[in-house]
């Protein structure tokens, strides 16, 4: 893993200036944990502290290991896009946006070698864009949320299959309160497979 970590670290550092773009790599159990969570992008925090899953979305994380009973450090937690996908307002406001196409075709390969480097027992992708990563364009978390689905991951010539259990993102929870019980009802069916 680390020599994975340095190989990714030097490749994205090469795209952009660490100042200007930091990488926010996976962490956590790399294992053969019982789960690895995706999400979509680091946000300011994450951009900041460099770490996935930290501030505002760490929070929403909490609420998610304590229905599971587990701990931060038993999971492997990850994104799709390792770098804060940012746009700038006339004012001069930085934000964040979704990735673009660019940005998903040059990280997607190296979340495919990461799952199979971490081997992960269960993979809880977050959202659309994890989702999509993992199971194509035309999968839509409506209607694959809260189901376990098998996925075969490829990287160069290794392929495996991998139990995901999608999830509809925390932060659309913000946006669509009426997801909320949706979401309590998938971690409930998440917590019985286990
Ligand atoms: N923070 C992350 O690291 N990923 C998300 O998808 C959202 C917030």
């Amino acid at each position: 893993m680390q020599s994975f970590n340095q190989k990714m670290l030097r490749f994205f550092q090469s795209l952009w200036p660490a100042e200007e773009k930091p990488i926010v790599l996976g962490e956590g159990n790399t294992n053969h944990p019982p789960v690895m969570l995706i999400g979509e992008a680091p946000g300011e925090q994450e951009s900041l502290q460099g770490r996935p899953f930290v501030g505002k979305a760490g929070k929403n994380l909490d609420g998610f290991l304590q229905v599971l009973e587990l701990k931060r450090e038993d999971i492997y937690i990850s994104n799709v896009v390792k770098i804060r996908p940012t746009k700038v307002s006339d004012k001069g406001r930085v934000s964040n946006r979704p990735p673009n196409k660019e940005e998903l075709a040059l990280f997607t390969p190296y979340l495919m070698e990461e799952i199979l480097l971490v081997q992960p027992r269960m993979i809880v992708t977050l959202g659309n864009f994890a989702l999509k990563a993992l199971c194509g364009p035309k999968a839509i978390i409506g209607d694959m949320h809260g189901k376990e689905t098998l996925v075969t991951v490829k990287h160069e010539k290794q392929a495996a299959e991998f139990c995901i259990f999608p999830l509809y993102h925390p932060a659309s929870i913000i946006y669509n309160r009426s997801l909320q019980e949706v979401y309590d009802g998938d971690l409930q069916a998440l917590k019985s497979l286990f």
